[in-house]
């Protein structure tokens, strides 16, 4: 049957139509051409499709075969247009993410590892506090945030997707180091160095303390993880800091954390967007990729 997706529509609407007259409407047609195509494709098949009673026409045993089927045929094609749209978005797309400092010690694999299955998108990556992450959300200005916790005042979609635990860490050589059950209570007296205002590493170490009502004795103050990791390794005080952020100094023992109650600290990463955002393909591409595998990706539990 060498029939035409033209003819199948055609023949579509005068059959949802009952008329040829409205169907020619409906498509912005001539009534003789759509008569025409019905009638060519009548001869095709080698039957009637319609008969005429009146002004009204009917669908004849075969036409009604051949609907179901005509059906079929078009919504799979449109089902195929709109696969194809979707990946030559997704192979194509512009990636904006923005994660708190503390997720940048994982962002840079997962985005590897994301690059590798669409290598032609291009990503944006900005790397800031809690505090930045909330303008970004509020400005809708980002596909996708990375985060300690989603904001209580905003109207967003929040998934969480993997364990972020807090510790507190100390120099290898730390008169603590290798004590057991120390009391958060011991730690008083204890010099913290601390993030700056805005990071969400912060916000949850005063409020483990202040749940307590215990007294955190600041040192000095610092915008980086790193800046925090070496200041403690150096034996200026104790740090808190996400796991995810000293995998490396644990390993070549530069770092320890302690054996303090109540700690860690558990906190989670969190995938988020304005409510009611229309993702763009590879950016929902994205959100199900890190749904799915950040969490075998890193395992901060094992460490
Ligand atoms: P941050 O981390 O301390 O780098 O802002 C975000 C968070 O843990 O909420």
């Amino acid at each position: 049957m060498h029939l035409t997706i033209r003819q199948l529509k055609i023949f579509q609407a005068v059959a949802d139509n009952d008329s040829f007259t409205r169907a020619a409407e409906v498509l912005h047609l001539s009534q003789p051409a759509v008569s025409m195509q019905v009638k060519q494709l009548e001869e095709k098949v080698g039957q009637s499709l319609f008969e005429q009673v009146g002004k009204r026409v009917y669908l004849t045993a075969a036409g009604q075969e051949l609907l179901g089927y005509s059906r079929r045929i078009i919504s799979l094609l449109d089902e195929a247009a709109q696969v194809l749209d979707e990946m030559k978005g997704k192979q194509r797309g512009r990636l904006s993410i923005a994660v708190a400092s503390t997720a940048n010690y994982f962002a840079p694999l997962l985005l590897a590892t994301f690059n590798q299955r669409f290598p032609n998108i291009k990503v944006i990556l900005d790397v800031t506090n809690r505090e930045g992450l909330l303008k970004h959300l509020n400005r809708n200005d980002t596909d996708i945030v990375i985060m300690g916790k989603p904001p209580d005042n905003m109207d967003v979609d929040a998934h969480r997707f993997m364990d972020n635990p807090l510790d507190v860490i100390a120099s290898g050589k730390d008169e603590l180091a290798h004590k057991k059950n120390i009391r958060l209570g011991e730690l008083q007296n204890r010099d913290f160095l601390i993030r700056e205002k805005g990071s969400g590493t912060r916000i949850a170490m005063e409020k483990c303390f202040a749940d307590k009502r215990l007294n955190l004795s600041i040192g000095m103050e610092m915008n980086t993880n790193e800046a925090i990791k070496q200041a403690v390794q150096a034996g200026l005080g104790l740090g808190i800091v996400s796991r995810h952020t000293i995998a490396m100094e644990l390993e070549t023992n530069r770092l320890v954390i302690l054996d303090v109650e109540s700690f860690p600290i558990m906190r989670h990463w969190y995938i988020v967007h304005p409510a009611g955002k229309r993702l763009s393909a590879i950016a929902d591409a994205f959100k199900a990729f890190v749904l799915k595998e950040a969490e075998d990706l890193f395992n901060v539990n094992s460490l």
